[in-house]
Parts: structure tokens; sequence; C-alpha cells
């Protein structure tokens, strides 16, 4: 798929002021003539409410409910749907008016509302995903839904498609940026307060992609058939993937989840029955429905009866042949009432039928910017700071380099799905109208202008990066040169290493040997490698940072803030680390389709083997192979030090409570984390992460903390009750400042 997104401007603006000026009044209408119904009361729960209206369906509003009407504005060519109440997003569901029940409009928006241009509408761009994981603050994650609830309202969408929660198997999947990292509790506890506070403005939210869809390379085979074989233990999958699913679900309440376009176990897993009925509906308990991810539908019978609810984005499958399924006996037609009861109950729960949206609200852009700002400032990770190098003395600093990546105009925001539209088009190459599918965009937040801003008294000089000559001529004539590297990274194509693209490399090399205070800022995707690490003396992971980056990273850099960001994923030293050392089906040929935006299509679908590493994902196959990383999960330095200690447990394991105290001279906030290790019987050689909290603390103070433990995260999964269980036998809790540095240890017993 090319070149997604793009659209005449002018035609579409057109039709959307006739959509804004008509929607308000076709909903008011609709639903002054439904509003008597008995579902319209408010007072009854979502689910009788969904009873009484499927009740009333015609077998026609049945089929029309379950599934979209075409690719639309989302590939340049589509047909877009004529009805006034369409707003141009990824999806469309036309509602039922005679019954009150509203359009369900599906906009992407992982990291900010996808495609705003295409009306001429401003969306903020939010940190990275990985970077709001990363803040290790559920405060953070509420925050972040809230901008993305607020703003899809504005713009008239009562639905979201972001809630990316595949766990990062795979740190060279191109969507790593949009994901939560690798950890079940972390990725869990961050989606599923997004979820919450996307939910808070009565916006539809949904999680994907359901599940094990951890790389991009082979995720769809040829003529739409459904891509790589992600083989794993039922065990496993529970216990990593699945588990970040189940966390969520039971925080977000979303309204929906997304199935995935991979097979799982040799079945695609949007028709994949024991993913779908057996554990997510039953298993868990989801309410909501089954969504497949679009063009991921391959069959009409096998997927209705293995649980998939709505196809999208069209109706191949879901259209005609569902009725004529239904009609024929083939899918019972209390399967179909169930389709149509979940997104029913699911509209009234989210509160988008007793709160219609209507398009005609403005995005404020300088909220969304300081909320950005905010979030950022606590996703930046601090990974080294000899000498200490920072934070800079802008009193008596006097020439700072700033040098590569477009550091002048602004920052980087990843590709694909989660992209979103820079405000006056990219900063290095402004065009009008809304991103291209594999294009590297810039965000005008520049961190030229805000160091300047800064730092008044010190001559702040640019150079491009790409002439290492004159890069080093620059570093080599002022006092601190900061080097600015990128990784992009987009849906559709993997990175085939850890290491930086574009001899960024060799630049730091070169600079770093000519000015003894060089600091580097990785503008990346996910983890990169970092040869030239003990040639510089500071490093900064900013991921990709929003449009209040530029601002947050200043207020980082001069010590405004102190840092707070803990890594979200485990920084290996090699890909030769990694379970699998190259990406699977990742050959040059492949990444040759893939960067020119071809997809990831690969002609013979393949088998991924994830029982390698199993549940041990991450940080917990660093542990089991005795492998040092370059960086360890939950990993992060501040301006001050803290010390933990008087780890305690609860003698049923509900909470750890422990002592932390700010030893350093300056307010900072420390984050606790706290992991276990299971009782000999359960056979891993690894400890889990089962709770954390951060702590705001001013200089020299100190706090007990107690802080509950995850029982999920320290079950098992019975393969024989098919259930979440713990084991009798001792836990070993430990507790300290990252997952390779638990100085602290206690342990609780569990009887038989
Ligand atoms: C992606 C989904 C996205 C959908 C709609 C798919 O290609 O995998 O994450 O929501 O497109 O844009």
């Amino acid at each position: 798929m090319t070149m997604r997104g793009g659209w005449m401007l002018w035609n579409a603006l057109a039709l959307a002021i006739a959509a804004c000026v008509v929607t308000g009044a076709v909903m008011a209408a609709s639903s002054a003539s439904a509003k008597a119904e008995p579902w319209m009361n408010a007072a009854l729960s979502p689910d009788v409410r969904a009873d009484l209206v499927v009740q009333q369906m015609t077998l026609a509003e049945k089929v029309q409910l379950v599934h979209g009407v075409g690719w639309a504005a989302l590939i340049p060519g589509h047909p877009i749907p004529r009805s006034l109440d369409y707003n141009f997003g990824a999806g469309y569901v036309p509602g039922i008016k005679r019954l009150g029940i509203p359009a369900i409009n599906l906009s992407d928006s992982a990291v900010g509302v996808r495609l705003a241009a295409i009306q001429s509408r401003y969306a903020t761009l939010l940190p990275s995903v990985v970077g709001l994981a990363s803040s290790w603050n559920p405060q953070a994650a509420l925050l972040y839904g809230a901008v993305l609830g607020r703003e899809l309202r504005d713009q008239g969408f009562d639905m979201s498609i972001g809630g990316g929660i595949n766990l990062t198997r795979e740190p060279r999947d191109g969507r790593t940026f949009e994901f939560a990292g690798e950890d079940p509790l972390l990725a869990g506890t961050t989606v599923g307060n997004v979820i919450k506070g996307i939910e808070s403005h009565h916006v539809m939210g949904d999680i994907k992609h359901y599940a094990l869809n951890d790389q991009e390379t082979g995720r769809t085979g040829m003529h739409g058939a459904a891509g790589f074989n992600a083989v794993i233990s039922r065990r496993a999958a529970h216990e990593s993937d699945l588990l970040a699913f189940q966390i969520a679900l039971g925080i977000g309440h979303p309204s929906a989840v997304m199935c995935a376009y991979n097979r799982v176990n040799g079945v695609a897993a949007c028709q994949n029955k024991w993913l779908l009925d057996d554990v997510l509906k039953h298993e868990f308990g989801f309410k909501g429905w089954v969504v497949s991810d679009w063009g991921g539908t391959h069959s009409t019978v096998a997927s209705a009866l293995a649980g998939l609810d709505m196809e999208m984005p069209g109706d191949t499958y879901y259209g005609a042949p569902l009725q004529t399924a239904v009609e024929s006996g083939k899918i019972p037609l209390a399967r179909l009432d169930n389709m149509d009861q979940r997104i029913l109950r699911s509209l009234f729960a989210a509160g988008v039928v007793d709160h219609p949206v209507l398009p005609r609200t403005v995005v404020n852009p300088f909220r969304g910017r300081r909320d950005a700002e905010h979030i950022a400032e606590q996703s930046m990770v601090l990974l080294k700071n000899a000498g200490p190098v920072l934070p800079l003395d802008a009193a008596s600093i006097r020439s700072i380099a700033l040098i590569g990546s477009h550091a002048d105009v602004g920052v980087l925001s990843g590709g694909g799905s989660a992209q979103v539209d820079p405000p006056g088009g990219d900063a290095v190459d402004p065009h009008a109208g809304t991103s291209h599918w594999q294009e590297v965009v810039y965000f005008p937040s520049s961190p030229l202008r805000n160091i300047r801003r800064r730092a008044p008294h010190a001559t702040v000089a640019f150079n491009a990066g790409t002439d290492i000559a004159s890069a080093v001529a620059l570093a080599r004539n002022s006092r601190v040169a900061i080097v600015f590297v990128n990784q992009p990274m987009r849906e559709g194509m993997d990175r085939p290493t850890l290491a930086l693209p574009d001899n960024q490399d060799e630049l730091i090399e070169a600079v770093a040997a000519a000015n003894p205070h060089t600091i580097v800022v990785l503008e990346t995707g996910g983890p990169v490698t970092m040869p030239w690490l003990a040639k510089v003396q500071g490093v900064i992971e900013a991921w990709y940072p929003g449009i209040g980056g530029a601002q947050a990273l200043t207020h980082l850099l001069f010590g405004d803030v102190d840092f707070s960001g803990r890594l979200a994923v485990t920084f290996p030293q090699s890909d030769a680390q990694l379970p699998h050392p190259h990406v699977t089906g990742l050959t040059p040929a492949v990444f040759a389709h893939e960067s020119a935006g071809t997809s990831a299509i690969v002609a013979q679908p393949f088998d991924v083997d994830y029982n390698v590493a199993g549940a041990a994902v991450g940080y917990k196959w660093f542990e089991l192979k005795h492998l040092t990383p370059l960086f360890p999960f939950g990993y992060g330095l501040a301006y001050t030090t803290y010390a933990f200690a008087d780890l305690k447990v609860a003698a049923d394991g509900a909470s750890a409570t422990l002592t932390v105290t700010n030893v350093g001279k300056r307010m900072g906030t420390a984050v606790a984390e706290v992991y276990a290790r299971l009782p000999k019987v359960a056979g891993e050689a690894y400890p889990r992460l089962v709770g954390f909290e951060r702590i705001a603390l001013a200089p020299g103070a100190s706090r007990s903390v107690t802080i509950p433990l995850n029982p999920l995260c320290m079950s098992i999964w019975d393969s024989q009750t098919h259930r979440m269980l713990r084991l009798p036998g001792t836990y070993t809790v430990s507790a300290g400042p990252s997952a390779a540095a638990t100085a602290l240890s206690a342990t609780f017993t569990l009887a038989r």
C-alpha cells in the first residue's frame, strides 16, 4: 500500500464544510425522533440498552452495523461515502438514524489524530508511545489519552484506533515507537490508561493488534492473505503478549480490540477461535467488539464463528455474504445479534449515544502543545552523564554546537498509520496537505531556536552533519557539541539492524574526537547500538518527542526539570544478543520493497518462532541467557540520586513497601521498580516486573511507599484449567532503580 492518506484537499474541504453544517442538523433530527425510545434511558445498563436496540433492528440493519464502507479517504482514488456524517477518517460505519444510533467515525490516533490536514485541521503530535511508557507514569498516560479523546471529539470522531500494545519482542519492528515497550505490566498499564483518557471524552477506544504482531516483515501475504505465522506455546503467549492485553483491558475497558494481520499457531488472527472466542471473550471476559485490521478479514463463516465482530474497512465478507450465511443458517442469527450487541453496548458504555459528536469545535493547539511537552519531559531518558556534562549552565556557557538531524527546524516523527500531519507541513520540506505513508516527517519544534532562547549569552550554531569535516570544525570551536541523530521508523518496514543509519555513528565518532564535551541526542523509534558510547560524555534518548519535543529537551538539558524517564525497552549491545539476530524473513530484497513503500508483503508466509524466547521477552531474555545489555530495561539517570532501602513484602504478596530517599541536591522524581522471581517449580530463570511507582522527592526527603503487586504478573497460565494461577512456594521480591539493579530483596511464601 503506498501514499495512503493523500487526497484532493480542496474537494475534501468543500465536502467537509458541507458535512459540518449539515451533520448537526441530521443528528439532532434523528435523536429527536428516537429520544423517547426505551434504550435512550441512560439509567439502564449499556447491555440492556443494546439488547433493546437489537430487538428492533431489521436483518439489513444488523448487517450494516458490522462492516465499514471501504478504504475511502485512506487510499486516494477510493470512493468517498456520500453520507454527510462521514468524517474522512480511516473507517466509517453508517448509523441507524431511525433508532438514534450515530455513525461510527474511526480515526487512527496512536500518537495524535491522523489525516487532520485532509480537512485543514490541526492535531497535536504527542511523544511516541514507547516514550510515554518510559515515563512509568499512569497519570501521564491518562493525560495522553485525554488529549487524543479531546481532539478526536473536536474533529468529529467518536472512535480511536490507536492503542498499540504489541510487546517489543523484535526491537527492529518498524512500529516499536507506536507500542509501549517490552513488559506486559508496563505496557498494559500505559495503554490501559491511555484508553481511559480517550473514553473520558466519550470517544471509543481500541487496543491492537491482537495478537503477537510483533514485526512488520511479512505481516500480510500476497493478495491480502494473512501474514507470517507466530509460533508460540499457549502458556508463553499468556504470560507475555496476551498478558499485556489482559492488563490493558482490565484498566481501560476499551470498546474494541483490533485483531492482527498475521497468523498465530497456523490460524489467521482474525479467524482464530482460540485467540478471539476462547481467550479474549471467555477467559478475559471482554464485552466489547473485535474489529479486523484493515483488510485483515479473510472469510465470512469461519471468522464469524471464531469471534470476529466487524470487518474493516469494507464489506467483502461481512456485507452480502454475511447476510446470505445468516439466511441459510450457516451463521446462527444469535451470533449476528451478538456482534451487534457488542458494538451497541460499547457505543452506550462510552457515552457516544448520549453525547453525540458534533464536529464543530476547533482544536486548541496551545493546550495540546503544553500537554505534549509535559509528557515529553517525563519520557526522555538520560543514559549517560559523565563529568557531569549536564545540566548545562545557561549563565556561564558561551558556545554550543548543534549538529545533525535537522535540529535547526524540528524533531522527527514516526510514519505509517501513526503519522500525524505537521502544522505548516514537514518542517524540513514543507508542502501542503496530509503526509504520505513512507515520508520521513519533521515537526516544527526547533531545538536550535529553543536552546538559543534559553542560553542568550551563548553562541548557538547549527551544522547539518552531512559534511563531517565542517561539523568537526564547528565542534572543535564550541564548548559543548550536541549531536542529534535519528532512526526513522514506520509501519510496513522493519529496520535490518539496531545500528543508526546513514553514517551517523561515524559523525558522532568524529565530533567526539574533536570535542571532549559531546552529548548525543537520540531521536529513535526504539533501541540502537552505540559503538561510540565510551567516547561521548552525554547520551539522551528523546524518542520521537512530539510537538513539544524541543521545549521539553531544552528544559531537561538546562536542568529546569530533572530527568525521570526510565527505559521501557532493553538496549542490547548488538543484534547478536537478540533472540533472533536477524529479523525473520527480512532479506535485502524484502527490505528494498519495504523501503520503497510497497509494504511488508511477502510471497510465502513463513513462521516466526516466538518459542525461542517464549515468555522471556526483553530483559527476561537477557537474564535467562546471562547477557549484559548496553542499557537495561528500567534504566535512567537523573541530576539527583536516590537511595532505596527497607524492602518488605506483605505475607500474601499483595504489596511491597520500601523507603526511597533523594540523597542529591535537587528536586526529582524517582521510579521504584519491583520485580519478583516465581517459586522454583515455575521453571523460570528470570524476574518479572510486578509493580512500580513514581515518587517525587525534595532534596534530602525520604518516603516510605507501599506498591501494589500485580497478581497476574506473578501467575503462570495453567494449561489444565486454562487460567492464570499463582503457584505455591517462595517468591523472591526485589526492588531498585532498574531490572539490572535490584539490590534489595525480600520473600513471601504462598501455602499450597
Ligand atoms: C494498521 C492499523 C491501522 C489501519 C488503519 C493498518 O494497516 O495495521 O494499525 O489502524 O491500517 O489505518
